[in-house]
């Protein structure tokens, strides 16, 4: 029988090759994200990395990589791959333009913040946001989602992105490290129009359309940043069964 990182690896391929507006594009997501929930990290052979470690990463003390990345599999449809959080360590809010995702913990507690992409045009920002962020791209956000993923209990948690939904998010680890499994699809692709953009909150929430119920229902305006200096990968050899498609 194949391993099941394999049978996620030809479920993600069949899911991804179809156009997201096939009929039964969502329901061949649902099927992927089912399998990713059930991902150990003993389906990966992978150790869980420092879990007695109490202390947070240092930033300005370690000259390890905050986090670590481990590639299973590329091809023009989805990528796959394992990213490794130190205790405390984030991934800065980034975006996944006309991507989707999947994400599945597999150990340690991952806080997820999550926007959602807002059509580009039907926002203009107030005069205090444009006054701050004058030196940045200015970008809408509507936060869809704040929630922590626990690796250790259970399946763990997935989080599925869309094109719109959650397209934005910062991941942190906490309470010590943490690593997830991580699809996307299809793969950033900077000379496609792909590329990642890192932002920052402006913390200046704007209502749309009719009042909002809580500052959360609002739409959040981000900053395009530079991706920041303390935030770098390394890389490790994955070490779990072959993928082949
Ligand atoms: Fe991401």
């Amino acid at each position: 029988m194949a391993s099941l990182i394999q049978r996620v690896a030809g479920q993600a391929r069949q899911t991804f090759r179809m156009s997201s507006l096939d009929p039964t594009f969502k329901e061949n997501l649902k099927v992927l994200s089912t399998l990713m929930e059930n991902v150990k990290t003993s389906d990966l052979n992978l150790k869980p990395r420092n879990t007695g470690q109490t202390e947070p990463y240092n930033k300005s003390s370690s000259v390890s990589a905050p986090v670590t990345y481990m590639h299973i599999w590329e091809d023009e449809h989805f990528t796959m791959g394992i990213f490794l959080l130190k205790h405390g360590c984030r991934i800065p809010l980034h975006d996944h333009p006309g991507m989707f995702g999947i994400l599945k913990v597999l150990y340690g507690k991952i806080r997820l913040k999550c926007f959602d992409r807002i059509e580009e045009g039907t926002m203009d920002p107030p005069e205090d946001v444009r006054l701050l962020g004058s030196k940045h791209k200015l970008t809408p956000g509507r936060f869809s989602t704040e929630q922590l993923l626990d690796g250790d209990t259970g399946t763990g948690g997935v989080l599925q992105l869309g094109q719109s939904k959650n397209n934005y998010h910062d991941i942190v680890a906490v309470d010590g490290p943490a690593a997830f499994l991580d699809i996307l699809a299809p793969p950033y692709d900077p000379s496609g129009g792909r590329d990642c953009t890192y932002y920052r909150e402006m913390d200046i929430y704007q209502s749309q359309g009719q009042a909002a119920d809580s500052a959360k229902d609002n739409v959040q305006w981000l900053a395009a940043i530079p991706q920041p200096r303390d935030f770098w990968c390394d890389y490790e050899v994955y070490p779990g069964p072959e993928v082949e498609l």
